[in-house]
């Protein structure tokens, strides 16, 4: 079972991905085609542009992560894919060419959940540990996920309106940068001051977050500046945003680490590339909880890659998840639905 070598395949948003890895994460391959400077025109993923390039691009990114590897699909023992959450039509290519492979090379089949995935991105850096608290900050997702033991996820908080990444996007969109706005918030953020109030909404359950009430008062804020005639500094602006969506994303943290004490934590997703985030993590976070392990994994597994589902879908094959040839995507796939 330790050599189990296992085949991942992503695209449930604009990067198309495969990867492989044996004896759940030494990486054979990993390859991603991203279509960002097709959908940065557009200011943001075009669904149905994006399902066409997965299309075009699947055979080829299968291609050369076999050829990476030196294997063929015969040698592994297991297809794994994301089966959701994500765009319905861009999941489905990915979703349509696991199960030909599975079917074509008599391989079993392992859906995974693309945050499981983004969880276990981390297990290539370290060990994970469990029990586990993984703080999930995506462009789809703004999740507190406790995991008791190894493939086993309790949602603790989730936000009740907007993904932080999707919020970090549109405000970078109003202050007129490139896409995807978040990346770019973040860097003009380090040239700024925090000096702009603004408003951050309540929520009703203290585990949960909420973002388009403090993304709703930074478009009212450019909208009064014009009204005005005033001008403002867009450097000071994204970092007032940045600084409040972080205290957002960190009250229920804190509390969830107090109430859970985990003996790891883990960020995972796209926006745990954000440079104040993991600064955040790093200084207040570790010296707060000193008996709590931090994970900030590196740049290269946040944003949505292949090796992420092997890996998951490695564990998840090991704890015995299949899917018959009946599975198709699900673009609402609940993570505690992955539990056995
Ligand atoms: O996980 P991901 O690649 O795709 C989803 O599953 O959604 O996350 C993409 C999100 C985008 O919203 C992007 O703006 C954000 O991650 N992101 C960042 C940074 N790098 C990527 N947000 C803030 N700061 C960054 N440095
Ligand atoms: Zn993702």
């Amino acid at each position: 079972m330790s050599d189990t070598i296992i085949l991942g395949i992503e695209s449930s948003c604009d990067e198309t991905a495969v990867a492989m890895v044996r004896s759940d994460t030494e990486v054979l391959a990993n390859v991603v085609a991203t279509q960002i400077d097709v959908h940065k025109d557009f200011g943001g993923v075009v669904p149905e542009v994006a399902s066409r390039i997965h299309v075009e691009n699947i055979s080829m990114v299968l291609a050369e992560a076999l050829q990476n590897a030196h294997l063929s699909v015969a040698d592994v023992d297991a297809i794994a894919v994301t089966q959701g959450p994500g765009l319905i039509g861009s999941l489905h290519v990915g979703v349509q060419a696991a199960k030909t492979l599975a079917w074509a090379f008599r391989k079993p089949l392992v859906p995974v959940h693309h945050i499981a995935g983004h969880i276990y991105a981390n297990a290539l850096v370290t060990k994970l540990e469990f029990p586990l608290l993984a703080l999930v900050v995506s462009g789809g997702h703004t999740e507190l996920v406790y995991m008791p033991d190894e493939w086993q996820f309790t949602i603790l908080g989730t936000t009740q309106d907007d993904a932080i990444g999707e919020a970090g996007d549109k405000v970078g969109r109003v202050l007129n940068l490139p896409y995807p706005g978040g990346v770019y918030v973040d860097r003009l953020a380090k040239e700024g001051k925090a000096c702009y109030p603004l408003a951050t909404p309540k929520t009703e359950r203290e585990l949960d977050f909420s973002f388009s009430g403090l993304k709703s008062s930074v478009l009212q804020f450019i909208a009064r500046c014009e009204r005005r005639n005033e001008t403002f500094e867009p450097a000071d602006l994204a970092c007032s945003y940045q600084e409040c969506a972080l205290r957002e994303l960190f009250t229920p943290t804190r509390i969830a680490l107090c109430q859970y004490q985990p003996k790891m934590m883990v960020l995972a997703g796209g926006v745990a590339a954000n440079s104040r985030l993991r600064e955040m993590v790093e200084q207040d976070l570790c010296n707060e909880f000193p008996d709590i392990r931090f994970v900030v994994p590196p740049l290269s597994c946040c944003t949505d890659n292949a090796a992420m589902i092997a890996v998951a879908g490695s564990i998840a094959y090991r704890h015995g998840v299949r899917a018959d040839f009946s599975l198709s995507a699900d673009p609402g796939f609940e993570l505690t639905s992955s539990i056995l």
